[in-house]
């Protein structure tokens, strides 16, 4: 295909679409633990939400064995209703964006108190936490509501389809109301994780495999002899670079845990206790106990909107006082179960595996 290559019959005929779409599903979905196969009848709207929640920002890949975990230790909305948050948090551990698992058991309490899931978009979207994107994707595939679902591929998907030339994250309207166009009355919730699944296998963002698409004689983007130009995106700006020390301490086979605060970055999560993250390059850092520190190395991690470079202290002997502030002496034979979030996991995998006597687990 060249780039003079004339467009062809096209998205202007937008019924085209979903017929094709679902005959590729039939043949070709991918089975994933909260889904009914298509043609069957719809999975429950508990599994279909808790997916939901957890693939967002998240790949398939690593949301399977948390999706397991979940469903096997909270097999329904009331169970999740029930359970502590921070048993949920510490489940969560490993996932990101923990604002979703405070929301999530917010949602769950309210779900069980009015004795269910609704099944309307628009009631769906006044649930706790719950937004505009996971209401579009329960509605629709709990509940076979014609709903229009975009995530990151189907926002992929049709921007080519369309060849939608405007920049993210302006495009997104231009997406949405080109998706409305091709959201077929019936099976609409098949017809989302069709489109999801063509993003994820064959409309990928590099490379798309247009010979095995069931859509390349509708698709203007390929007509363009460029598809992968599409979604346009926007100039890439450089993140800034923050500078944190966190603190590791043991005493008698535990070390010192902190529950960072509920507002802010990783709230409500276990962590080694940190300064803030506000210092420069150069910058002071309050220890939470005096004493010598040894240098265990530096962790990289990349938030939405800062990068941060956490180093890695760990006190030379034990400290002969609780460090200052609220935390919990936490057995380090159990270290798995305090559910630290990846940052923490690994700057505390950096203290143990600097120390000088290995730590041995019984
Ligand atoms: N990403 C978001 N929702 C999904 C789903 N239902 N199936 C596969 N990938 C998804």
């Amino acid at each position: 295909m060249t780039a003079s290559a004339p467009p062809t019959s096209s998205a202007t005929h937008p019924e085209v679409i979903a017929p094709l779409l679902l005959d590729y599903y039939d043949a070709h979905a991918r089975r994933l633990p909260w889904r009914a196969i298509p043609g069957d009848p719809p999975p429950d709207p508990y599994r279909v939400w808790l997916s939901e929640v957890m693939l967002q920002q998240t790949t398939v890949a690593a949301v399977i064995p948390y999706f397991e975990k979940f469903t096997r230790r909270w097999p329904d909305v009331e169970a999740l209703a029930a359970a502590p948050e921070e048993d949920v948090m510490a489940a969560w551990a490993g996932l990101g964006y923990y604002s979703r698992a405070r929301n999530l058991v917010a949602c769950a309490r309210a779900v069980a108190e009015r004795g269910g899931f609704p099944e309307e978009e628009a009631e769906l979207l006044k649930l706790p936490g719950l937004g505009a994107y996971t209401a579009a994707a329960v509605a629709a595939i709990a509940f076979g509501k014609r709903a229009v679902v975009v995530d990151a591929n189907v926002e992929r998907v049709v921007s080519r389809l369309f060849a939608i030339s405007t920049p993210l994250p302006s495009a997104r309207k231009e997406i949405r109301q080109a998706t409305c166009r091709i959201v077929p009355d019936e099976r609409a919730g098949d017809f989302a994780q069709a489109l999801m699944d063509l993003g994820a296998t064959i409309c990928t963002t590099r490379e798309p495999r247009c010979l095995l698409c069931p859509l390349a004689q509708h698709c203007r983007g390929r007509a363009t002899g460029d598809p992968a130009f599409f979604p346009v995106k926007p100039p890439k700006k450089a993140k800034p670079v923050r500078q944190g020390t966190a603190y590791w301490m043991e005493r008698g086979g535990a070390v010192w845990l902190v529950t960072r605060p509920g507002k802010g970055m990783l709230g409500g999560m276990r962590a080694l206790p940190d300064d803030g993250w506000k210092a420069s390059a150069s910058g002071d850092r309050a220890a939470p106990v005096p004493g010598k520190w040894r240098e265990c190395g530096s962790v990289r991690h990349v938030f939405t909107h800062f990068a941060l470079e956490l180093d890695v202290l760990a006190s030379a002997g034990e400290p002969a006082s609780d460090p200052t502030g609220a935390g919990e002496w936490w057995p380090l034979d159990r270290l798995e179960e305090a559910g630290l979030p990846t940052l923490f996991a690994r700057a505390a995998a950096m203290a143990i595996a600097n120390r000088s006597e290995p730590f041995m687990p019984d």
